[in-house]
């Protein structure tokens, strides 16, 4: 362990690093306020780790993800979803009894209480699927008010995985005023979901395996992302104790947002925006230089990734092939692919080192499956999902956690008298 220095004040405080397994090199502060009464601002935790994980290794500069120290091209390629489930919250790929067992767990739960329907009832038809995501998510905590119990934990998990895409079914069917269709037993997870989501009850749904295998794919690809925003949340809310349904409720909720995951919904209108205005690639990439337009280009530039997202080149691929497969003709492929090569030639892009990322691809195979844009959001949820409950474990098994509380350096005004209402 080695050892760095801060000076201050004509002070001298020895901070000890930490080394993780791929020789990232950090500065533990943790006991740096008690010594020097200090504190260190990092606004946006660009440089802060909030802690150390063994699930996800990401390497910004090289273009690096892997899985539990699996790449994700070899996963992607060759893995199955719910087998990337099993090894990122358990930290092993599963023999074949185990996921068997697995696979059956989340069939055997995805059925929601007959009640919850009641709930879908309630809302608007224009109701965005993401708010209702993250209300039933929460929702499910009144149905299992145990969750929070030790031994129920991997119950818990299993109800979660397996519940949350009838959950995100149904907020579909809800909006297109279709009725309500039921899981079925003998389909795989992906299969399921397809089901819930297009089958209707007056004709057989024939599954399309080009598209089960899309789906897939994109699962796989959205399963761990280390300490962004939505997860960093999960661990945050969990760092209270808080019970597994509710912790990732308020992860869903990050991830909405459009500067995260919200970003793929945001693609798809922009580029249908730049379509509708003649396929001007050139005054789109302007306006997204020009800071006071307010304007960026969706689906562009990562804090991590500074050379490529491995994930986007992985989707750029499968959009290309999906469409192929599905013969499907949209013009928006056309229009991201030349927007991406006028804004990579572009100096204000090249300088601040922005690629295209996860979502600028992500959106265009969606809609070529037949999934409607104000899902985008939420499939990336669910793809998230495995993710954010093995950080959610890892944080609450870790005997380091402490409950999750920044300081700040308070910049308001200094101590003034109240002054009563009538004399203000
Ligand atoms: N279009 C135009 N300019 C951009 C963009 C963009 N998409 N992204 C960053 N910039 C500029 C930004 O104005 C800043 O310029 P300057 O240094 O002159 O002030 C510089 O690049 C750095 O940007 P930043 O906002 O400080 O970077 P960040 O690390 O805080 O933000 C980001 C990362 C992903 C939020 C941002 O790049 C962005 O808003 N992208 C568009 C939204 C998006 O695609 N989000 C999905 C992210 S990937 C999936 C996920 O995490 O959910």
């Amino acid at each position: 362990m080695g050892t760095a220095k801060l000076q201050y004040d004509g002070k001298e405080y020895d901070l000890p690093t930490v080394v993780g397994t791929e020789d990232e090199v950090g500065i533990d502060i943790s006991k740096f306020r008690q010594q020097s009464g200090l504190i260190t601002l990092d606004s946006g935790y660009g440089n802060t780790g909030s802690c150390q994980s063994d699930i996800t290794f990401i390497n910004g500069e090289k273009g690096i993800l892997r899985y539990r120290g699996y790449p994700i091209e070899q996963i992607a390629r060759r893995g199955s979803f719910s087998e990337v489930c099993y090894l990122l919250i358990y930290g092993e790929l599963p023999s074949r009894q185990q996921l068997d067992e697995f696979n059956e767990g989340l069939t055997y739960h995805s059925m929601l209480h007959e009640d919850m329907k009641k709930l879908f009832e309630g809302y608007p038809p224009t109701a965005h699927p993401m708010a209702i995501l993250s209300s039933m998510v929460t929702s499910l905590a009144t149905y299992y008010p145990h969750s929070h119990q030790e031994d129920r934990i991997d119950l818990n998990i299993l109800r979660l995985l397996s519940k949350a895409p009838t959950i995100a079914a149904l907020s579909y069917k809800k909006s297109i005023g279709q009725p309500f269709i039921y899981p079925r037993n003998d389909l795989t997870y992906t299969e399921n979901f397809l089901h819930m989501m297009f089958a209707v009850p007056a004709e057989p749904y024939k599954l399309n395996p080009v598209v089960e295998r899309a789906l897939n794919l994109l699962l796989i690809l959205h399963a761990d992302h280390e300490q962004n925003c939505s997860t960093s949340t999960v661990r945050m809310v969990g760092s209270s104790h808080a019970n597994l349904y509710v912790s990732i409720a308020a992860g869903i909720s990050a991830l909405w947002g459009p500067l995260h995951g919200g970003a793929n919904q945001k693609v798809i209108e922009m580029l249908k925006m730049i379509h509708e205005d003649g396929d001007n690639y050139q005054k789109y990439v302007d306006l997204a230089k020009d800071k006071s337009s307010g304007f960026r280009l969706m689906g562009f530039g990562h804090r991590v990734y500074k050379n490529f997202d491995p994930r986007a080149k992985i989707l750029k691929q499968a959009a290309d092939d999906v469409l192929e497969d599905l013969g499907v003709d949209d013009p928006l492929l056309e229009i991201a692919l030349n927007l991406e090569q006028v804004a990579l030639k572009d100096e204000f892009f090249v300088k601040r080192r922005l690629y295209p990322n996860v979502d600028f691809y992500s959106g265009i195979i969606y809609s070529a499956m037949g999934i409607p844009t104000k899902m985008f959001t939420v499939m990336f949820a669910l793809g998230r999902l495995p993710g954010w409950i093995a950080q959610w474990k890892e944080m609450r098994e870790d005997p380091k956690t402490r409950i999750n509380r920044p300081r700040q350096i308070y910049t308001g005004p200094t101590e003034r008298e109240y002054q009563p209402i009538e004399d203000r």
